[in-house]
């Protein structure tokens, strides 16, 4: 039992027209939209976000993008901004995914522009870190992982730290079916922990959340969530579905 509540985001990636969406997410409201011990977010494409935010209304569920662009406004032509996001009541935004560091190029140094920004406009950003298979075979993972977060991470006040969420998304795990093993992502969590202690000290750092991504589906999620560290998920493939989100949502609030 840990002091930190339990996160489940579902990143739905480019999946799901408005409609689609729509019926996706009155399932998971009806289903779990009064679950109060575990914090579930669903992060639907931009052009869903709006009317899935009205279909949460009334329910614990939150709303989350998948991206946004550091800049309040102006000539960012396919971009969208985090007072864009607020105005739509969206709580929290994914930043950092791996996909938008290998197809987008996204830095370490623009993704803290991101976290700074969302932080300053009250979004809680789940800034996501990872390997790839070939750091992580060559010994270097923990070295990447340290890279990321303190990178990413630079210039955020002890006071909003709290705010931040951590997803450890080992690249190699995400939507190949590999899961890291229990041993291996509560090694990488502990080690973003102690990162997160130096950076901001013991007592805020108990509080920020450290979910896992990668994989995680009904089946692996027990385990997973048991460890110490190990504070949620991030999910892609399996949040598609009712069913399966609905039950990774349920194994968290088991895991307490
Ligand atoms: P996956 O994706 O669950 O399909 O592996 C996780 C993610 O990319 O956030």
């Amino acid at each position: 039992m840990s002091s930190r509540k339990k996160l489940i985001a579902g990143n739905w990636k480019m999946n799901k027209t408005s409609a689609d969406a729509v019926a996706l997410v009155q399932e998971i409201v009806a289903e779990v939209g009064r679950v109060t011990e575990t914090e579930i977010v669903v992060c639907p494409p931009f052009t869903a976000l709006e009317c899935v935010g009205k279909k949460l209304e009334g329910s614990t569920v939150k709303l989350g993008a998948q991206n946004m662009h550091p800049e309040a406004s102006g000539a960012y032509t396919g971009e969208i901004s985090a007072g864009m996001l607020r105005s739509i009541f969206a709580t929290h935004v994914i930043l950092g995914h791996s996909e938008r560091r290998t197809y987008f190029h996204e830095t370490d140094q623009f993704i803290n522009q991101k976290v700074l920004v969302a932080l300053k406009n009250q979004l809680k950003p789940i800034l996501c870190v990872g390997e790839t298979l070939a750091e992580r075979e060559s010994g270097s993972t923990l070295k990447v992982v340290q890279t990321q977060v303190e990178a990413c991470l630079e210039g955020v006040s002890k006071e909003l730290a709290t705010s931040v969420v951590i997803a450890y998304e080992p690249v190699w795990a995400i939507g190949t079916g590999k899961v890291a093993t229990t041993a291996q992502a509560q090694e990488v969590h502990a080690f973003i922990r102690s990162l997160l202690i130096k950076l901001f000290g013991d007592a805020v750092a108990q509080k920020i959340r450290i979910l896992y991504g990668g994989s995680m589906k009904p089946a692996n999620a027990p385990e997973l969530l048991a460890q110490k560290d190990i504070d949620g998920g991030l999910i892609g493939g399996a949040a598609l579905e009712t069913r399966s989100f609905v039950d990774l949502v349920n194994a968290a609030v088991a895991a307490g």
